[in-house]
C-alpha cells in the first residue's frame, strides 16, 4: 500500500496527512473546497518546515512529504487509486455514511475505508457500505504529529486482516495501537469526555477557576494537560458533538454541561476561534 486519502482536511485531517506523509505514503487530502485546501496546505507546510529546521524530519522525509502531498477538492480523483482512505470530517453520523458511501462506489473493491472518529459506530458506518469487513475505526489524537496512540475499533463485521492492517500501518506511522471492541466512545473519549464535562461542570458551579482546576488535575493528578486546556484544543463544538453522541447512546451521566453549550452558540469555540475557557493569541 503506497497511496492514503485523507477527507477532510481540518484539525485532524491535517495531522494525519502530514504524518502518512513524511512516513513515506504518498497522500491524497481532499475537502469541500479550494479555499479550505489552501488553508490544510499553508500549515502542512508550516509544520513541516518547523520540524525539518528543528530536526525533528530527516531533510529525505522532508522532500518526501513536500512533494507527495495531493490537495484535491474532487473525491473521485483523491480516493480511486488509494488503499486506504481515512476520513476525518466532522463527528456527523449522517455526514459521515454519506461519505462512506461514496467512497464505496468509487474506491476498489479490497480499499480498506477508516473512519478517525472519536465516538461512533463504525458498524453503522460499515453497514451502509458493500465492505463491512473493510471498514473500521482508527481514532487518532490530537496533535496527530505529537500524540503516539492510535485506538483501533473493531465493528460488528470488521475483519481480522483489516485490523491486522491497520495495526501494521501504525507501526509504519511510528505510532502504537491498542484494539478496541466497538462501544460508544471507545475507551478514551469516553474517559475523557467524562472528565473534562466534569471539569465543565465545577467551573460552572463555582468550586474554582478555570485556571486552578487545570492546575489542580496537572500537579495533583499528573496529568499532562489540564481538562479545560485540552477541551480548548479539541475544539468545543467537536467536543459538544461528542457529548451529545455519548449522552444519547450512554445516558444521563454524560449530559453536556450547559456552560459547554452556551460557549458553542457563543461561537467560542477553543483555540482555533481563539477563545474557549481560555484565551489566545
Ligand atoms: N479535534 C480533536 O481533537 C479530535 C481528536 C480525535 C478525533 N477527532 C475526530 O476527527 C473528526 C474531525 O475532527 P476535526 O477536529 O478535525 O474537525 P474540523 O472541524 O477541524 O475539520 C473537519 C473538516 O471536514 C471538512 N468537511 C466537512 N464536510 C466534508 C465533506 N463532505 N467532504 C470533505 N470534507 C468535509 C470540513 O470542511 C473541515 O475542514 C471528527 O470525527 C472528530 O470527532 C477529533
Amino acid at each position: 500500500m503506497e497511496r492514503v486519502t485523507v477527507v477532510g482536511s481540518g484539525l485532524m485531517g491535517k495531522g494525519i496527512a502530514y504524518s502518512c506523509a513524511i512516513s513515506g505514503y504518498t497522500v491524497y487530502l481532499n475537502d469541500i473546497n479550494e479555499e479550505v485546501l489552501h488553508r490544510a496546505e499553508k500549515d502542512i507546510t508550516h509544520l513541516l518546515e518547523n520540524s525539518l529546521e528543528k530536526g525533528y524530519l530527516s531533510e529525505e522525509a522532508y522532500q518526501h512529504a513536500t512533494a507527495n502531498i495531493h490537495y484535491e477538492v474532487d473525491l473521485e480523483t483523491a480516493a480511486k487509486g488509494s488503499g486506504l482512505v481515512i476520513e476525518a470530517v466532522l463527528e456527523k453520523m449522517d455526514l459521515k455514511i454519506d461519505i462512506f458511501k461514496k467512497l464505496d462506489k468509487i474506491c476498489k473493491p479490497d480499499t480498506i475505508l477508516a473512519t478517525n472518529t472519536s465516538t461512533m459506530s463504525p458498524t453503522e458506518i460499515g453497514a451502509q457500505t458493500s465492505r463491512p469487513d473493510r471498514v473500521v475505526a482508527m481514532h487518532f489524537f490530537n496533535p496527530v504529529h505529537k500524540m503516539k496512540l492510535i485506538e483501533v475499533i473493531r465493528g460488528l463485521e470488521t475483519s481480522d486482516e483489516t485490523v491486522a492492517f491497520v495495526k501494521e500501518l501504525a507501526s509504519y506511522l511510528n505510532k502504537e495501537a491498542v484494539e478496541v471492541n466497538e462501544f460508544p466512545g471507545f475507551v478514551t473519549s469516553r474517559m475523557n469526555c467524562l472528565i473534562g464535562n466534569e471539569a465543565m461542570n465545577m467551573l460552572m458551579e463555582g468550586v474554582a477557576s478555570a485556571e486552578d482546576i487545570d492546575k489542580a488535575l496537572k500537579l495533583g493528578l499528573n496529568h499532562p494537560m489540564g481538562p479545560l486546556e485540552l477541551a480548548d484544543l479539541v475544539g468545543l463544538d467537536t467536543r459538544l458533538r461528542n457529548m451529545e453522541y455519548l449522552y444519547e447512546t450512554l445516558g444521563e451521566k454524560y449530559r453536556p454541561c450547559p456552560l459547554l453549550v452556551k460557549y458553542v452558540k457563543a461561537g467560542r469555540l477553543g483555540k482555533k476561534s481563539g477563545k474557549g475557557f481560555f484565551e489566545y493569541r
